[in-house]
């Protein structure tokens, strides 16, 4: 059977989004502006940019049996994403503290991953078949790193293309480089990782050869509003963002970046394309509340894009 598809381990948390002028210091309380709750996690979001970005998806995790975990599931039911994630009595679906800045939209998060920190390497065995069968697996770090490693050792011996999206960093067993073909952390996560303070292009570059040096097949670096470097062994290039209107919500950009560079991937396209692809796939993203809500359909993404090569 051909490989097809994407398969995406990860959490979904319920997203309390918070807008205020400001974080409230310890002991204040401060009047904000707006509320939302909505459904987040960075697999589940990416899961649903993949899924609207035209891939057949199916996203691998632990829900608890509760609202939220029903909520999942429904919305899973809803945007055709298929699933292996079963929900756990004893536990609770996780959920986000969101706040986001008035003035920029740029956000920041506490996330609680719940039941789906509690999954272990026998759900990813459950799902072995799914990995197997997929073009692409990504997965991130709000799941324990010992079960994305398993589960990227289990793609990578099966030929599928692997996607690790670092976020939010945290201290790794070394290993973990030598299973991805693409590592996609942000200017902060690849700072962690590599110990090199990314703030432009040139220290972009330096921090991506030393994921290369750690076994990593390709290093997409996102730098917000400068773009993202695509960094291999054969070639460094530069994609600048798409100016798509006013930046409402930076929150899931990221996740909004990985589900559309996976889709593009999994469909064939060259690994500049699909960064391409999935720069627009944020680019709309942003102008936009929430994080899964505000993901893009193919031909929002297609309408973006036509006309351009947009290789910086
Ligand atoms: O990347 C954004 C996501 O990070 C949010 O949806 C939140 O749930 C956290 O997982």
């Amino acid at each position: 059977m051909a490989k097809a598809g994407v398969a995406i381990l990860g959490i979904y948390a319920a997203d309390l989004a918070f807008t205020a002028p400001r974080q409230p210091i310890i002991g204040e309380t401060l009047i904000g502006s707006q509320f939302t709750l909505g459904p987040g996690g960075k697999g589940s979001n990416q899961s649903v940019a993949a899924a609207r970005a035209g891939a057949k998806v199916t996203f691998i995790s632990r829900l608890g049996k509760d609202a939220f975990g029903d909520n999942a599931l429904a919305m899973y039911a809803r945007e055709g994403i298929a699933t292996r994630v079963p929900q756990d009595e004893n536990a609770s679906t996780g959920a986000a503290y969101i706040f986001l800045e008035e003035a920029t939209g740029n956000n920041a998060i506490i996330v609680v991953p719940g039941a789906a920190g509690m999954i272990t390497t026998r759900d990813v065995d459950d799902a072995q078949d799914v990995i197997e069968n997929s073009a692409v697996f990504m997965t991130q770090l709000e799941t324990p790193s010992a079960v994305g490693l398993h589960a990227l050792k289990i793609a990578k011996a099966a030929g599928v293309i692997t996607i690790f999206n670092p976020a939010p960093a945290a201290a790794l067993p070394d290993e973990i480089y030598t299973y991805c073909d693409y590592a996609t952390p942000n200017e902060s996560e690849a700072s962690m990782l590599t110990g090199v303070a990314v703030t432009d292009l040139a220290s972009a570059r330096k921090a991506a050869d030393g994921l290369l040096a750690k076994g990593v097949g390709c290093a997409l670096i996102t730098l917000g509003g400068q773009g993202s470097l695509l960094h291999s062994k054969t070639q460094s290039i530069h994609i600048p963002i798409f100016n798509t209107g006013k930046v409402i919500d930076t929150t899931g950009a990221g996740d909004a970046f990985n589900g559309g560079f996976a889709t593009a991937i999994a469909r064939g396209e060259k690994p500049e394309t699909a960064a391409v692809f999935g720069s627009a796939v944020a680019g709309i993203s942003v102008t936009r509340r929430g994080t899964a809500p505000s993901m893009p359909r193919l031909g929002e993404v297609e309408a973006l894009l036509k006309g351009t090569s947009h290789l910086g």
